[in-house]
């Protein structure tokens, strides 16, 4: 999987978001160390604060899936500049990986790089006493 063919999967996603109050239509797809892709959407409710990220949709199928370790994550958004991550999203993928690396790009192509650890460098962690 090409970091080019991930983006056209997010890419292609974004149109299915559910985002009636904002228009603001966001795709993920979320490449896991198996070489699967899981992809997200925005999906709004009525009720706003109920309204879950992209990002999120696509970790959430993946582990669902039966798949906890994750490789990158690509983000696209229509604007001008690429948009980065809310801390909620980056607080989830915290979980399952420390250090994935993050695209997030434009539909016009434009794209940022970042790794997570450098979105969020304190991510709150499991106590050692969790399992
Ligand atoms: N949104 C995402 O899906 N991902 C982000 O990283 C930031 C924001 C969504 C939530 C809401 O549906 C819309 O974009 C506007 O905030």
């Amino acid at each position: 999987m090409t970091e080019k063919e991930l983006i056209k999967k997010a890419k292609e996603v974004r149109t299915k978001a559910y985002a009636p109050y904002s228009k603001f239509l966001v795709g993920a797809a979320l490449l896991t160390e198996k070489g699967k892709v899981y992809t997200g959407v925005n999906v709004e409710n009525a009720s706003y604060g109920l309204t879950v990220c992209a990002e999120r949709v696509a970790v959430f199928k993946a582990v669902a899936g039966g798949e906890r370790n994750f490789k990158k994550i690509v983000i696209v958004t229509d604007t001008d500049k690429p948009k980065s991550l809310c801390g909620a999203c980056l607080q989830v993928l915290s979980e399952f990986a420390s250090d994935l690396e993050i695209i997030c790009a434009t539909l016009k192509g434009d794209k940022a790089r970042y790794r997570l650890r450098e979105l969020l460098p304190k991510a709150f962690k499991r106590m050692s006493t969790e399992r």
